[in-house]
């Protein structure tokens, strides 16, 4: 693998052109998803290998992407953990045991390899299928962001109870993400075990943070797995959405790759970062419901200013929305595989 695009740009070799995967490229923008998520739930599909499998090959076989991101979800964690976790239509993800008492965050566990094992099959059944054709990415969340969701109960617009937790009770809030953080160093390496051949670290929510708060409830968790990770030859990608605030202090938690939010100049961006660090990103996703023209336009634009910038990956910003046309992203792929 260590020849693939991505890889060699993940480790800031140059490449002939950046390789290209988009997260949540297996998803509902896509008919063929649907055609299976009509039939199982979301949960099922994340936990049948099989399953999971057929999902995270749709935009291997449909889009010819340059890496694979394993079907699964940042909070089976935080399931994992104890927490009751369901997935519904229009709703979103749901904890139904919220965790915000000193009791709650006791009764977590922090020895769930077992649990996990299915993602661990799923990795193997998937590799198989791949075929050494392109890596495979696996991935977790960060502890705040899956905190956020332990706490608030789900998705939330403000994150009040979250923050409220840090602010009012400090030492609880560390307990609690330091209990994930282990899980998540656990889970990751979990997963390289099985076969993964890239891992990439989600702290979707950082953004809601003030910088003191970032550096203490979020960024010290991420350096504590990063630094527990057996990435021999695995680089390793830490995303925020804000990373454009808080790249240079993502960076100091030595991740191979940092993947950067559509708010700047994504050379600029690079410049401020240590040497050897490369960048992922950073289209806004929105391009992508845009004119053919556009798209085009975009995409050029951004690889002209990236031109013999070794260490890039072709990213969006953020994941692709659920009714982007499907030619709309096919034909992105296409303009980035035709770069030259
Ligand atoms: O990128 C990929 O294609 C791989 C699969 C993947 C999913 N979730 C599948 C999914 C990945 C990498 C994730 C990560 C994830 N999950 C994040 C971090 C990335 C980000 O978006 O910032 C977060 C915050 C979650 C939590 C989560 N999962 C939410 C808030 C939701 C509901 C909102 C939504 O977009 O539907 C999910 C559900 C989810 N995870 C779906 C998929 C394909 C939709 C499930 C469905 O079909 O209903």
């Amino acid at each position: 693998m260590k020849d693939s695009l991505f890889i060699k740009a993940a480790f800031s070799e140059k490449t002939e052109r950046p390789p290209v995967w988009m997260m949540r490229q297996a998803g509902r923008f896509m008919k063929e998803y649907w055609d299976i998520k009509n039939k199982y739930s979301f949960l099922e599909m994340c936990k049948t290998p099989e399953l999971a499998a057929d999902v995270t090959m749709l935009p291997v076989n449909l889009l010819d992407i340059d890496a694979a991101i394993l079907f699964s979800d940042i909070l089976v964690t935080g399931e994992a953990m104890g927490g009751d976790l369901s997935f519904t239509q229009n709703v979103g993800p749901r904890f139904a045991n919220p965790v915000r008492t000193q009791a709650d965050i006791d009764n977590l566990q922090v020895e769930v390899g077992d649990k996990l094992q299915y993602v661990a099959d799923a990795i193997k059944v998937i590799q198989q299928r791949l075929n050494g054709k392109i890596p495979l990415i696996g991935f977790a969340g960060a502890p705040f962001t899956v905190m956020s969701y332990l706490v608030e109960g789900g998705s939330s617009k403000d994150f009040k109870l979250t923050k409220l937790m840090l602010h009012n009770e400090p030492a609880m809030a560390h307990q609690l993400l330091s209990k994930i953080a282990q899980v998540t160093a656990d889970y990751l390496n979990l997963q390289i075990a099985a076969g993964v051949n890239a891992v990439q670290i989600f702290d979707s929510w950082a953004q809601a943070l003030a910088w003191d708060d970032y550096k203490e409830f979020s960024h010290r968790y991420i350096v504590e797995i990063i630094s527990k990770l057996n990435r021999k030859d695995i680089p390793v990608i830490s995303f925020c959405k804000g990373s454009s605030v808080f790249a240079p202090l993502m960076a100091e938690a030595k991740p191979d790759v940092v993947s950067i939010d559509w708010n700047v100049d994504l050379l600029d961006m690079k410049k401020r970062l240590p040497q050897g660090v490369a960048v992922q990103g950073n289209l806004d996703p929105h391009i992508l419901y845009a004119d053919k023209k556009v798209i085009k336009d975009r995409i050029h634009k951004l690889f002209e200013r990236m031109r013999d910038e070794p260490g890039y990956v072709f990213n969006l910003g953020h994941g692709i929305m659920p009714d982007i046309p499907f030619d709309n992203v096919k034909y992105a792929v296409e303009v980035i595989k035709e770069w030259h």
